[in-house]
C-alpha cells in the first residue's frame, strides 16, 4: 500500500499545450477526477471533417483550433508514437481507423485526442474517473478510443446532456432532427472508482410529487412502499423475524425490527387486504430522485445568465457541480486539461477540491485568474500560474511564438478586456478596453489600450490619440515590448491630463506609455481608483480555509 505523503498542495493553472504539460508536470496516478471539454468546431459539418485533406475548403472552415486538429507534422508524429509505442489495442484501433477514415481532419482530431487520453489514463488514480464531454459528431469514435485506452469494462455511462429544450430554428433547414444534446462519456480506471449517487439526487417537481404521493391519510400524502425484500434481492437470514404475527420468507424485511417498530409507532405501517405489510412513504422520507444518464434539468448558459463571462463554450457550473460531487471528495485533485474560462476550476475551488487547469490560450488563463479572484477573494486557496512570462526574455519569446497570445497576456496583466478575436480580425486600432467609474452617474469611463510587440514607431502616439478621440476615451495606453523613443514620450506628454471632476486635485496623464519591462517590475496604470473589475463578477459561493495542507497520495 502506498504511504500517504503530506505535502503543501498549491492549485495550478498551466498555460500551454496539455499534452506537454501532462507529460512533463503531472505524475503517474496523481489525479482523482478528470473532466475534459475539448474544442470541437460545431460549425464544421460532418462532411467537412471527413473531406480528404487535399484542398483548402476544410482548412478555411475549421479556424478556431486549427493548430490542434489538422493533419500536419505534429499529427504524423503523434500517429507514429501511438502506433509504435501506444497500448496494443489502441495501436490496432488507430490503424483501423486510418484505413477507414483516411487522412482527414476527423482522423487528425482522433489522433490528437488519443495521444492526450493516453496521458490522462496515466495520471488518473486507480480510484479515479474521467468525463469526456463531446458532441454526437465524434462521440462514437471517441468511445472507441476510450474503450481501447480505459478498457471496455470501465465504460460507465454515455451521459446525454440536453442543452436546449428547443433546437435552434436554423437546424430545421438541414433535413434532419434538430440536435440539442451533448454526450459526456464517463469511464473509470478500475472498478474501485469513487461514486456517490446520493449526493446528486434531484428534487421532485410538483407534478412528480402529485403523481408519486397519490394516497392520503390524516397525516397527509404518501405512497405505498414495500417493507419486504424481493426475491431478486436474495436471502438475508438476519432480517427474517416475526412482527405482529407476520414472518417473511428467507429474503426478510427491508429493515431491522427496531426500525420497523419505530415506523409502526409513527403510523406508517399498514396491511393490505391480502395481509401483506407495507409502509407509507412520506415526502420527507423520499423527496428526491436519483440522476439517470439523461440530464435534462441543466440548461446551457443563456446570453443573460448571471454566471456568463462571454466565453463562447462556457459550461454551466451546475453541470460540473454534479460531476465533481458524484465522483470526488473534498481534498481530491480535479484536472481539467482544456479548461477554457475555468468552470471546472471555479466549481472545484467552491467544493473544496484541489485543482489543476490547463489551457493553450493566455486569454483563458487571464479569464480564469479574474474569475477565481473575483469569486473567492481572500478565501481563494493558494495557486500558481505556470507558464506565464515572468521576465522580459520569456515575454519576448511569447511574442515571437504567437503575437496574439502575447497581446492577450499583456492585456491580462492590466486587467483589460481584449477588443476582438484578433485571430480572425485584422490588426486594426484598439486592442483592449478598461472601464472605470469616477462619479456616481453610473456612466462608465473608457480607457483604450494598444499593444505593440514589434519595433516602435513615432506615429503610434498620433494613432492612439486619434483612436481616443473617435472612441471618446478618457485615457489611452500604449503597452510596448520595446522601449519608446524620446519623440514618442514627448508627443505623449502633449496630450495633457485627465482631471476627474469628483477627485479634486488628482490628475492622470491622458496618454500613458508602459513597457513590458516596467509592467513586470510592478508599474501600474494611472487612472481613478474607484475602478470596477473589468470582468463580470460571479456570485461568491462558499467559505474556505486558506493555505491548508492537503493529502496527496
Ligand atoms: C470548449 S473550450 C472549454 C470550455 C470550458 N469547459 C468552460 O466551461 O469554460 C476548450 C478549450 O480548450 C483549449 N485548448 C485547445 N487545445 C488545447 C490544447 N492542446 N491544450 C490545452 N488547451 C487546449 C482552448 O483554448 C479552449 O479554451
Amino acid at each position: 500500500m502506498k504511504e500517504a505523503i503530506l505535502i503543501s498542495w498549491n492549485n495550478k493553472l498551466y498555460f500551454g499545450d496539455n499534452f506537454q504539460i501532462m507529460r512533463e508536470h503531472i505524475p503517474d496516478e496523481s489525479v482523482d477526477l478528470i473532466y475534459l471539454d475539448p474544442p470541437f468546431n460545431s460549425k464544421a459539418t460532418y462532411n467537412v471533417l471527413f473531406a480528404e485533406k487535399n484542398g483548402t475548403q476544410s482548412a478555411a472552415q475549421i479556424t478556431a483550433f486549427e493548430d490542434t486538429w489538422h493533419w500536419d507534422m505534429k499529427t504524423e508524429e503523434a500517429y507514429h508514437e501511438l502506433v509504435t509505442q501506444g497500448p496494443k489495442k489502441l495501436a490496432d484501433l488507430i490503424l483501423a481507423l486510418r484505413s477507414f477514415l483516411g487522412q482527414n481532419d476527423m482522423m487528425a482530431y482522433l489522433v490528437m485526442m488519443a495521444i492526450r487520453l493516453v496521458e490522462m489514463h496515466r495520471v488518473l488514480k486507480q480510484t479515479g474517473s474521467i468525463y469526456l464531454h463531446c458532441d454526437p459528431t465524434a462521440s462514437h469514435y471517441l468511445k472507441l478510443l476510450m474503450d481501447s485506452i480505459f478498457g471496455f469494462n470501465n465504460y460507465l455511462n454515455d451521459i446525454i446532456w440536453q442543452r436546449y429544450t428547443r433546437p435552434k430554428g436554423s437546424q430545421f433547414e438541414s433535413k434532419r432532427y434538430g440536435v440539442s444534446t451533448d454526450s459526456i462519456l464517463f469511464y473509470s480506471k478500475t472498478d474501485s472508482h469513487k461514486f456517490y449517487i446520493d449526493r446528486v439526487k434531484i428534487p421532485l417537481n410538483s407534478t412528480e410529487i402529485t403523481k408519486r404521493y397519490n394516497l392520503v391519510d390524516d397525516k397527509g400524502p404518501y405512497y405505498s412502499g414495500p417493507l419486504l425484500r424481493s426475491y431478486s434481492m436474495g436471502a438475508r437470514p438476519n432480517l427474517v423475524y416475526e412482527y405482529s404475527g407476520f414472518t417473511p420468507g428467507i429474503e426478510g424485511w427491508r429493515m431491522t425490527k427496531d426500525k420497523l417498530a419505530e415506523l409502526d409507532k409513527k403510523g406508517d405501517v399498514f396491511w393490505t387486504k391480502s395481509g401483506i405489510p407495507r409502509r407509507k412513504v412520506r415526502l420527507d422520507d423520499d423527496p428526491d430522485k436519483p440522476v439517470s444518464n439523461i440530464w435534462i434539468d441543466i440548461l446551457a448558459l443563456g446570453s443573460q445568465a448571471d454566471e456568463r463571462l462571454g466565453f463562447p463554450t462556457q459550461k454551466p457550473e451546475a453541470l460540473l457541480e454534479r460531476i465533481i460531487k458524484a465522483s470526488s471528495n473534498e481534498g481530491d485533485i480535479v484536472l481539467d486539461p482544456f479548461c477554457g474560462c475555468g468552470t471546472t476550476i471555479a466549481v472545484a475551488e467552491r467544493l473544496n477540491r484541489c485543482w489543476i487547469g490547463i489551457d493553450i490560450t493566455h486569454l483563458s488563463i487571464t479569464l480564469m485568474k479574474h474569475r477565481l479572484e473575483d469569486t473567492f477573494k481572500q478565501e481563494l486557496s493558494p495557486y500558481e500560474v505556470v507558464g506565464d512570462p515572468k521576465d522580459l526574455t520569456s515575454a519576448r519569446a511569447l511574442a515571437e511564438h504567437d503575437r496574439y497570445l502575447f497581446e492577450w497576456w499583456a492585456l491580462g496583466t492590466i486587467a483589460a478586456r481584449p477588443a476582438q478575436d484578433k485571430k480572425k480580425g485584422a490588426d486594426s486600432g484598439v486592442d483592449g478596453y478598461i472601464y472605470f467609474f469616477d462619479d456616481y452617474s453610473g456612466k462608465a469611463k473608457k480607457i483604450i489600450v494598444q499593444v505593440k510587440s514589434g519595433k516602435v514607431k513615432r506615429d503610434y502616439i498620433a494613432t492612439l490619440k486619434g483612436d481616443m478621440e473617435r472612441e471618446k476615451a478618457e485615457i489611452g495606453i500604449l503597452l510596448t515590448l520595446e522601449e519608446p523613443t524620446r519623440p514618442m514620450k514627448e508627443e505623449a506628454a502633449t496630450a495633457g491630463f485627465y482631471e476627474p471632476e469628483h477627485f479634486p486635485g488628482k490628475i492622470y496623464p491622458r496618454v500613458q506609455i508602459l513597457t513590458v519591462e516596467e509592467l513586470l517590475a510592478g508599474k501600474v496604470l494611472q487612472y481613478p481608483k474607484m475602478a470596477v473589475g473589468t470582468f463580470k463578477k460571479a456570485e461568491r459561493k462558499s467559505k474556505r480555509e486558506q493555505g491548508e495542507q492537503k493529502q496527496l497520495f
